[in-house]
């Protein structure tokens, strides 16, 4: 299993009970669950399609350190199905795992499509292959006499 993300539990991801609130762990597990997804697919139109049950075997106080794992245990033509665990580094206990998380890869029109994976890449390969399917952030063109240096140089005339 892959433990990419670290998060350090802060007051904000509370409970009234002073321990870290569940809709803060889950909100972290989804987040990094599609990440995962979208650099295995290699796509970034990749939603939640299900989760299954999940038991909190224990649970984290202000300032511990918690890490989320995920692995890859199944690819469908369109889907791909995952398995969580979130660790407690302090405490190192288990927090909860979550068995099985399915993410549907889709096409520009919002409908399923077949992604072409059957197993899992590792992490240098997957977000290279992330990198080439993102969309360009399209950059403003640099007009003439608009580069730093001849800003630099136009202020010390004026
Ligand atoms: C994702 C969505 C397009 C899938 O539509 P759909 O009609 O269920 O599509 P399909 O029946 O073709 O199933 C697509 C894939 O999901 C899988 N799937 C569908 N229902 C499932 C379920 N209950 N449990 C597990 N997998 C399921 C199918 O097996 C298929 O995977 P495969 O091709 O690898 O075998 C549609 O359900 C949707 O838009 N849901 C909302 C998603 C969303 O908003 N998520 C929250 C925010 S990210």
């Amino acid at each position: 299993m892959n433990f990419q993300t670290r998060k350090w539990v802060k007051p904000e991801n509370l409970n009234p009970n002073g321990t870290l609130f569940g809709g803060s762990l889950l909100r972290w597990i989804d987040e990094e669950a599609a990440i995962y997804a979208i650099c295995q697919m290699g796509n970034q139109r990749v939603v939640t399609k299900f989760m299954s049950e999940i038991n909190f075997v224990s649970s984290a106080r202000q300032g511990d350190i918690i890490k989320l794992g995920m692995t890859a245990t199944h690819f469908g033509p369109t889907s791909i199905t995952l398995r969580c665990e979130v660790r407690n580094k302090i405490t190192r206990k288990s927090i909860l795992t979550v068995e099985k998380m399915v993410f549907v890869n889709l096409d520009e029109n919002g409908e399923p499509a077949p992604h072409g994976r059957t197993q899992i890449r590792d992490a240098d390969e997957a977000v290279a292959r992330y990198r080439e399917n993102s969309r360009p952030v399209a950059q403003p063109p640099v007009a003439v006499g608009e580069n730093a240096m001849e800003r630099v140089e136009a202020d010390k005339m004026h």
